[in-house]
């Protein structure tokens, strides 16, 4: 018998008990899934890195562990954990993404805000440039990165990309390494980061690259809080060179009552909710490593455990 450990916090195991059973019912396996198997005998690790699953060592069967999460932040660096790891990419988890940076980038795009606030009888007739004339720089071209370019490119946008290594992507300009990434931020209207954090991209965005962007820019961070040197934004927020930042993740979470992004007038908190990934479909994309793991196929999406994503 195949056994299956679900180990999430425990309101995640009301969510994603029957979607896991159904997928894998759907796909012919029999299996024993439950919260609590002897660890001797897990042969998965269905995983959140927040449950109480933190040493693997007793894990000594156990064929990949997959995590429910896309960032792996805060399991890729154990060093207990010598099984595959697999992250997360799920279609309901990208198309989340796609509509939350949509929805943002055409908030500041089309400026919104001033007449969502300004009811008060005066008639500002200004109207907007359309959106082929605004640059807008998604940095990380990955599975969300790529989704989110591509919708800005539909809508119009003037889309740039970067990531680390070489990418062609039908109508977004691609960008890579250290020179391109200063090309990419280079007069940029809008940024959006969709980055892992690693090492290498840890307060990437710091004041002399946001110094880079146009004056008035707006920044969407849906990525992680600590790509962006938070001292930084705040201080180009303030001086104008930044027109407005929407961000999502902080390297505190839930955000304390006393940061300053709660009460700066350009900043919007959205609470890590840019994106979640959805149990119908992520399940399906579980089970289907599991069977992968079974018929002796490669796992899909695995982690590299250098490069830290
Ligand atoms: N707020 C939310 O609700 C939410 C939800 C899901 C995910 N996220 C965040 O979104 C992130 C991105 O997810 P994803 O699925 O798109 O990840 P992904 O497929 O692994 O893509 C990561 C991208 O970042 C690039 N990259 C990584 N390190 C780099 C570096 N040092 N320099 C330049 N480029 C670098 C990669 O370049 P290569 O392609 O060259 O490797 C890749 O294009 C996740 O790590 C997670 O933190 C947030």
């Amino acid at each position: 018998m195949l056994n299956i450990l679900f180990a999430a916090r425990p309101v995640r195991w009301t969510t994603y008990e029957a979607p896991l059973r159904a997928a894998l019912a759907k796909a012919g396996l029999t299996a024993h899934l439950a919260t609590d198997i002897a660890p001797g005998e897990v042969d998965y690790i269905v995983y959140a890195p927040n449950s109480s699953v933190q040493d693997f060592t007793p894990y000594t069967r156990c064929k990949a562990v997959l995590n429910l999460w896309a960032g792996v932040e805060d399991v890729v660096d154990n060093p207990t954990l010598t099984q595959p790891l697999a992250r997360m990419v799920d279609h309901g988890l990208t198309q989340g993404m796609v509509e939350w940076v949509a929805g943002h980038a055409l908030r500041h795009h089309l400026g919104m805000d001033l007449h969502i606030h300004g009811q008060d009888g005066e008639w500002r007739d200004y109207a907007p440039p359309l959106a082929q004339h605004r640059r807008i720089t998604v940095l990380g071209l990955g599975e969300l990165g790529t989704a989110c370019a591509s919708a800005l490119k539909s809508l119009g946008f003037d889309v740039t990309g970067w990531s680390r290594s070489p990418k062609d992507v039908p109508g977004i300009r691609c960008l890579h390494g250290a020179a391109g990434l200063t090309k990419a931020l280079t007069g940029a209207d809008g940024l959006v980061l969709l980055l892992p954090a690693t090492p290498a991209t840890d307060n990437l965005m710091n004041a002399g690259r946001l110094a880079l962007l146009a004056p008035g820019a707006f920044i969407l961070n849906p990525g992680r809080g600590p790509l962006v040197d938070d001292a930084a934004l705040l201080a180009a927020l303030d001086s104008g060179q930044i027109g407005h930042a929407t961000l999502d993740v902080f390297r505190a979470e839930p955000l304390p009552l006393t940061d300053p992004y709660w009460a700066h007038p350009n900043v919007t908190v959205t609470p890590h909710i840019a994106s979640e990934t959805r149990p119908g479909t992520a399940s399906e994309v579980i089970v289907e490593n599991i069977r992968r793991g079974e018929a002796g196929l490669p796992f899909l999406h695995l982690v590299d455990r250098l490069k830290g994503y």
